[in-house]
């Protein structure tokens, strides 16, 4: 992705456009997308896979702003959405409801019911219980739900503890074992109609080893609910592709594609994906401006106005994003090593110790790389410190697509219940 961040004429610009120019005009911290690097993604993934390229559902939950959406639903892309409200963003966005998937533990069935109206593409069940309140919604409005159970293959994925999901402890899907007759169970049953099998082992995905164990799992179900005369048209192989954070990845797509082609040989699929991370984590940044280097107990610390409630990932995960100035690096500088940190009053608002930074100052402008994932998505107003806003660069053009939100407009949607007015407040 370095297409895209690259120092041009002593400063780092998102493709045609200066990062110190956009953090002038909008503030920091600030979080810059490429859209040019959102395509190039894209496009390798669906290329990985010619000639016959699955329906990739691109998963929201990673960054659900509307023109990244959109920038995706442009080039084809469907939507992986876990809530009423992702299924609302996804069609703003422009993506057809012919190719959104609903997927999440927790459907509501005012959710079931917005999913239905909408003629999604399929809805992929997590529970026994949930398939009965799907086919029973569904039966009262007069539809058939078209339906993938999300089976749990009992397949740990070598990636952090909190976003594997496919271990039989966790809470995520449908054993193996029960899959059949549960399968068996909703072609019996009015207002659902299973077309496909889903699953989802995890996140940040790198060795792929994982994925062909639960993948040949899922296949030998496929094959199984077949042979019971239970036409399974459909595999949904969900998300996890890893990215490179360091000095790691991103994942193989060749490799990738190569191993989905050998699992699902001889079975006329229809394919889908959920990439969420591996669409957009590189191709964002999140620009932050120094506002003190400290020294105390023996350490360094760079402190920024960016902090856990911009980027909670290093404090939520242990995540280490690599952190870089955006002026050029110049031959004198003097590469110290730091702690960086953001102003958030807990000792676990830190992106990491032993940074190699070379000496900033107040207002000296850094980017934290692959932010484009699960940034902005989980940020918050802890602190209440300004919400950043968020940019779409294009080549030369760019644009606010979410602008900043001051303490005031946070303030605004709260009220003060009128016994405890007091004339005399601000
Ligand atoms: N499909 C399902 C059913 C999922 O649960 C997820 C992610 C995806 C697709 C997309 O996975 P991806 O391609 O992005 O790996 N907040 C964490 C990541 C949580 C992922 C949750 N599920 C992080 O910042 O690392």
């Amino acid at each position: 992705m370095d297409e895209f961040f690259s120092h041009r004429d002593g400063e780092l610009r998102c493709e045609e456009v200066p990062l110190a120019e956009l953090a002038r005009r909008f503030g920091t911290p600030l979080y810059v997308y490429s859209a040019n690097a959102i395509r190039a993604r894209y496009r390798a993934l669906v290329e990985a896979f010619a000639p016959d390229p699955p329906l990739v559902c691109y998963a929201l939950k990673a960054n659900h702003n509307l023109a990244v959406i959109r920038t995706l639903a442009a080039l084809g892309a469907g939507a992986d959405t876990v809530s009423a409200g992702e299924i609302l963003r996804a069609r703003r966005a422009g993506v057809p409801a012919s190719k959104i998937v609903f997927a999440g533990v927790a459907k509501t069935d005012q959710e079931i019911r917005l999913a239905l109206e909408k003629g999604i593409l399929q809805l992929n069940v997590e529970s026994a219980q949930e398939l009965e309140r799907i086919a029973a919604i569904a039966s009262a409005v007069g539809r058939s739900a078209p339906i993938a159970l999300r089976v749990n293959p009992d397949v740990a994925a070598t990636t952090h503890d909190k976003i594997a999901t496919g271990r039989k402890h966790d809470k995520f899907g449908i054993d193996l074992a029960e899959a059949p007759a549960l399968y068996e169970r909703a072609n019996a049953l009015p207002g659902v109609e299973p077309v496909g099998v889903h699953l989802h082992i995890g996140s940040q995905i790198l060795d792929l080893a994982p994925f062909e164990r639960a993948y040949g799992r899922a296949v030998e179900l496929v094959r199984e609910l077949r042979a019971r005369g239970i036409p399974i048209r459909r595999l949904d192989l969900g998300g996890g592709l890893g990215v490179r954070y360091g000095d790691e990845g991103p994942a193989d797509l060749r490799a990738f594609a190569a191993l989905v082609r050998r699992a699902t040989a001889g079975l006329d699929l229809e394919l889908v994906l959920e990439p969420g991370r591996f669409l957009v984590a590189e191709a964002g940044v999140l620009v932050a401006s120094v506002i003190y280097l400290k020294e105390a107990g023996g350490r360094r610390f760079l402190v920024l106005d960016a902090g856990m409630n911009t980027l909670v990932r290093p404090a939520m995960y242990g995540a280490r994003h690599a952190i870089a100035p955006v002026r050029a690096p110049r031959p004198e500088d003097e590469i110290l090593r730091m702690d960086v940190v953001g102003p958030i009053c807990e000792s676990s608002d830190i992106f990491g110790r032993d940074y190699r930074l070379p000496r900033l100052g107040p207002g000296d402008l850094l980017v934290f790389h692959t932010a484009g994932a699960y940034g902005m998505v989980m940020a918050s107003d802890y602190n209440s410190r300004p919400s950043p806003a968020e940019v779409l660069v294009d080549g030369a053009r760019f644009a606010v697509v979410r602008p900043r939100r001051e303490p005031e407009e946070q303030m605004a949607s709260e009220r003060i219940p009128p016994w405890l007015d007091d004339p005399g407040r601000a």
